[in-house]
């Protein structure tokens, strides 16, 4: 059987691509466990410094759950399924890096959900987005109806999952939904890696402390999140990087960071 994950290193991105093409890249078991398997080998590698998650093709970043294998599924086997996308996918939120979606195209139900758990998204202009679940007389059920509302409001969120809506990557935009629409004619990968280029370069543990108290606001009070931004200020303190930095505005040319 064919691996429903590619990986490919882009420089120090590591590019993870769902690769189900007959099926839109939708969600089988198997797919849901590779991405669980192949989160923490990547981030093993301490020369990785974002990870970008896309999928085969134009037409399809997923399709959701594969709703043809559900077909076969009794209700226990779709009760397993969720908890697998629960916990199979929470690296996603807890890397050490930056996790950012790059949607080659639909990103529906499950799919949409999936980019739902990466810190930044990027969309090709075509792709389309939208929880459709209750459309199919479920709700979402890996997530969507509480990081949605998180990133976009209530209102917005509502709005998708009530009406099943499928929006357009310049209307995910528009609410915030996404970060960046990729210019027609570019690739979207090519593009979210030049977009990041801050990212790759910037200096890691910097990068590492502001994504743990920004991921820490969608959850902790003010005041335990104003600590968690000290701390990571105090680790910057001690970095060679920081005195780099420094230095390079001093001498007015580029820092070079060490992860120091
Ligand atoms: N599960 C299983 N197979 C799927 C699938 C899914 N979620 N989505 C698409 N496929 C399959 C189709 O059945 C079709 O297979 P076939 O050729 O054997 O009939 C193949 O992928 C191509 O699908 P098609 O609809 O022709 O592709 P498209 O490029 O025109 O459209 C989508 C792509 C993603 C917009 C469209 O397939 C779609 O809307 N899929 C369903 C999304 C959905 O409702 N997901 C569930 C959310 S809970």
């Amino acid at each position: 059987m064919t691996e429903p994950i590619r990986i490919q290193r882009r420089g120090s991105a590591a590019v993870l691509i769902l690769h189900r093409p007959d099926r839109r890249n939708a969600l089988s078991r198997d797919l849901v466990l590779a991405i669980g398997r192949v989160g923490p080998a990547l981030l093993a590698d301490p020369g990785v410094r974002a990870v970008v998650l896309t999928g085969s093709g134009e037409a399809a970043f997923c399709a959701g759950a594969d709703l043809k294998e559900r077909q076969g599924m009794s209700p226990d086997q779709v009760r397993e399924f969720l908890d697998l996308c629960r916990s199979e996918w929470s690296w996603l939120e807890t890397a050490r890096v930056p996790t950012i979606a790059a949607l080659n195209g639909a990103a529906l139900g499950g799919g949409l959900e999936l980019a739902l758990c990466c810190d930044l998204r990027v969309a090709a202009d075509h792709a389309i987005l939208g929880l459709p679940e209750t459309s199919l007389a479920i709700v979402p059920g890996a997530g969507g109806t509480q990081r949605l509302p998180r990133l976009v409001g209530t209102g917005q969120a509502m709005e998708l999952i009530l009406r099943a809506s499928r929006i357009t990557a310049s209307e995910a935009l528009a609410i915030g939904l996404v970060n960046r629409v990729t210019p027609v004619g570019s690739d979207v990968v090519n593009d979210t890696l030049a977009w990041i280029e801050p990212i790759l370069s910037g200096a890691p543990i910097a990068i590492e402390g502001a994504l743990g108290a920004v991921r820490a606001a969608r959850s902790v009070s003010l005041e335990e999140g104003l600590q968690l931004e000290r701390a990571a200020y105090e680790k910057t303190l001690a970095s060679e990087d920081r005195l780099e930095a420094l230095a390079a505005f001093a001498e007015k040319r580029k820092p070079s960071f060490k992860g120091k």
